[in-house]
């Protein structure tokens, strides 16, 4: 068990590659860092050999926030471990298009089990903790600008991160004053020439601010939250103006 006073982190997905920047900047932050990771182990390891430089005491552990009986298992591991928990970020999430009316059961539970229950129950974790703590803790989950669009192609991406949106505000209602809930929702932040729906150029061109995201962006962002006493229950977009089209 590690007594070291320092804040702690809990955080999915720091396998990813937005994810892998936020668990980063957050150990420079001071935060310890517990992370999980599914399926790419090389990612998630390279991420906390860095993270360690910083926070020795750091750690990580395979996850699929898909099943919530290896949820609870990372978290019992988790208290072993910290005898605190600080910050939830909630950023493990599946992404790939799924036209209709062609949508199968297997996709729809690939991207809505991750997406939205497994958010849920890592949320649903974090709060038992949580709520038996003499200080104020925080959970932010990462959405997306979609749960705010009609994409034709996402319908189960985009309805598992409108869910999370509003699990956003249950949270910060039924666990306030203790625990702050708020969600970010980027925009087009990394960008994968492969699987890009369009040419990067046309993506580009459809951001007022003309430009795509940095992590950064998204980072600050997250500092702001973590230096916010009185802000639960948001959502707040980091898009470079693209809502407004
Ligand atoms: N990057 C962007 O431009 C962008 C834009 C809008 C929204 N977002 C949101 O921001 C967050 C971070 O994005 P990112 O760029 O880091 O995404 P990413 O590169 O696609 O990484 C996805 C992460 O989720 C994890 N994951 C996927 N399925 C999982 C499962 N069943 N159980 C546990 N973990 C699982 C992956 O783990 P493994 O790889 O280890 O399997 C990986 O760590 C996501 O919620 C994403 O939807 C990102």
């Amino acid at each position: 068990m590690t007594h070291s006073g320092k804040k702690v982190c809990f955080m999915t997905g720091a396998s990813g590659l937005l994810g892998g920047e936020i668990a980063l900047s957050l150990a420079g932050e001071g935060y310890t860092i517990f992370f999980t990771w599914n399926t790419s182990e090389e990612k998630a390891a390279q991420t906390l050999e860095k993270i360690r430089w910083i926070s020795p005491e750091s750690r990580m552990i395979r996850c699929d926030v898909s099943k919530p009986a290896e949820i609870s298992s990372a978290f019992a591991a988790f208290q072993e471990q910290f005898d605190r928990l600080d910050l939830l970020i909630a950023s493990a999430s599946n992404f790939f298009s799924t036209p209709l009316p062609y949508v199968t059961e297997k996709q729809w539970d690939c991207l809505v089990d991750t997406n939205l229950k497994g958010t849920f129950f890592t949320m649903q974790e974090a709060v038992r903790i949580m709520q038996k703590q003499s200080f104020v803790s925080r959970i932010i989950s990462l959405t997306d600008i979609s749960a705010n669009l009609v994409w034709r192609n996402f319908a189960p991406y985009t309805v598992s991160k409108a869910g999370i949106q509003h699990l956003t505000k249950v949270f910060a209602k039924t666990f306030a004053p203790h625990i702050l809930v708020n969600s970010i929702a980027p925009g087009t932040i990394t960008l994968h020439p492969d699987k890009e729906l369009q040419p990067i150029e046309d993506t580009i061109n459809s951001i007022p601010l003309k430009r795509p995201g940095d992590p950064l962006d998204i980072i600050r962002a997250i500092i702001f939250l973590l230096e916010s006493d009185y802000i639960t229950g948001q959502v707040i977009t980091v898009d470079g103006g693209r809502l407004l089209q």
